[in-house]
C-alpha cells in the first residue's frame, strides 16, 4: 500500500513535469497513463490487493490521480490544434473551406461604370486629373476669371498654406488639362469625385462625384450634343425615358443648357425628389466657349465642341432610390449589400 502510494506521487510529478507538444506526445501520453492497458487501468486493478481498511483511502488517492490525468490530457489536447487523436480525426483537410462573403461594388462604382462603358461605345475615352487643383485648370481657364460671380456659386475648398490651390470643385478642371495637352479631335470622359463647402445633409455633402464629357472636333453641333446625350439616358433608364433641355449659364459654354429627364422615383406624377414638377435635372452642358478652345490654342473657327458634367449620384439615385446622400460614404454594410449582384 505504502509503495502504491509513493507510485502515484512519482506519477503525479511526472505529469506536473509533462511539457505538451505535439499531436504525437499526447497520444503516447494518452496510451500511457489512460490506455486499457495503462498506468490509470493497473492501478485500479491493484484496488483488489489493498487492505479492507485501506480500501476507502486508496480508493480517494487514485480518484483524484486519475482525474488529474485526465484534466491533463484535456487541455494538452485542446493547445494541440488538428490533434489526431482516438477521439476522431482532428481536421479533415480535404474538406473545402468555409466560403467568403462576396464584395460588392459600391454603387458610385457602379453608376460610374455604367457610364464609362455607355460613352465607351460612342467611342469616349477616360481621363482623370488631380483633386487637388490649381486656380488656373478649376476656374480661370474655363473663363472663370477672378471675381468672376460665377465663382461664389462653387463653395470652394482653398489650401490654407498654398492660395493658390484648392480642392476641385467639379471635373472640368480635366477638360481644361487635356485640352492643354492634346489637339482634336478629343472624345474623352472624366469621372471623379469633387469638393463643394456644403453642410452636409441629405441633400448635399461636402465631396461627391461627377463625370465630364468633351468632344472637340470639326463641325460638332449641339444637335451632336443632343443626340449624344439622348443616347445616354435611354442606355442608362430605358428607351422610353423623356428629355427636356432648359437654356442656361456656364461661363465655360455658350450656348448653355441644362438637361432633365422625367423623374424616374414617380414617373412623373410628382414627388419630393422632383419637387413635384415631373423633371428631375441630371447635368449641365453646352457648346465650348471659343475663349476656352483660345486658350489652349485650339482654332475656334476651325474646331467646336460640346461639353456637359453630370453628377454620378444624382443618377445613382434615380436608378437606385438613393434619397440620403450621406449614405454613399457612411459605408454601413447593410446599405452596400443591398447592391450584391448588381450591375
Ligand atoms: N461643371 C459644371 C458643374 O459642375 C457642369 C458642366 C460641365 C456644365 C460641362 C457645362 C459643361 O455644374
Amino acid at each position: 500500500m505504502e509503495q502504491l502510494l509513493q507510485q502515484i506521487e512519482a506519477y503525479r510529478q511526472e505529469i506536473g513535469s509533462t511539457q505538451p507538444d505535439g499531436a504525437e506526445a499526447l497520444e503516447a501520453y494518452r496510451i500511457k497513463f489512460l490506455g486499457t492497458k495503462g498506468i490509470v487501468k493497473n492501478l485500479f486493478a491493484e484496488m483488489k490487493n489493498v487492505p479492507v481498511d485501506k480500501k476507502k483511502e486508496f480508493g480517494q488517492v487514485l480518484n483524484e490521480f486519475k482525474q488529474l490525468a485526465e484534466a491533463k490530457y484535456e487541455e494538452w489536447k485542446s493547445h494541440t490544434s488538428g490533434a489526431q487523436t482516438s477521439d476522431g480525426p482532428g481536421i479533415d483537410l480535404s474538406l473545402p473551406g468555409d466560403p467568403l462573403p462576396l464584395g460588392t461594388h459600391h454603387p458610385i462604382t457602379l453608376v460610374r461604370n455604367q457610364i464609362v462603358h455607355i460613352f465607351g461605345r460612342l467611342g469616349f475615352s477616360v481621363e482623370e486629373g488631380p483633386e487637388i487643383e490649381d486656380d488656373w485648370h478649376n476656374f480661370t481657364a474655363l473663363n472663370l476669371p477672378e471675381n468672376h460671380p460665377a465663382r461664389d456659386m462653387q463653395d470652394t475648398f482653398y489650401i490654407h498654406q498654398k492660395p493658390d490651390w484648392l480642392l476641385r470643385t467639379h471635373t472640368s478642371s480635366v477638360q481644361a488639362r487635356v485640352m492643354e495637352r492634346q489637339k482634336p479631335p478629343i472624345r474623352i470622359i472624366c469621372p471623379g469625385r469633387v469638393y463643394r463647402n456644403e453642410t452636409i445633409s441629405a441633400r448635399a455633402h461636402c465631396f461627391f462625384h461627377q463625370t465630364e464629357g468633351l468632344y472637340v472636333d470639326e463641325n460638332v453641333s449641339f444637335a451632336d450634343l443632343k443626340q449624344t446625350l439622348y443616347f445616354f439616358v435611354q442606355e442608362m433608364f430605358g428607351k422610353d425615358v423623356k428629355v427636356r433641355f432648359r437654356p442656361s449659364y456656364f461661363p465655360f459654354t455658350e450656348p448653355s443648357a441644362e438637361m432633365d429627364i422625367n423623374c424616374r422615383i414617380c414617373g412623373g406624377s410628382g414627388c419630393n425628389v422632383c419637387k413635384h414638377t415631373g423633371w428631375v435635372e441630371i447635368l449641365g452642358s453646352g457648346m465650348v466657349h471659343p475663349k476656352m478652345l483660345e486658350n489652349f490654342g485650339i482654332d475656334p473657327n476651325k474646331y467646336t465642341g460640346f461639353a456637359f458634367g453630370m453628377g454620378i449620384e444624382r443618377i445613382c439615385q434615380l436608378k437606385y432610390r438613393v434619397n440620403d446622400l450621406r449614405l454613399y460614404s457612411q459605408n454601413d454594410v447593410r446599405f452596400l449589400r443591398q447592391f450584391t449582384g448588381a450591375v
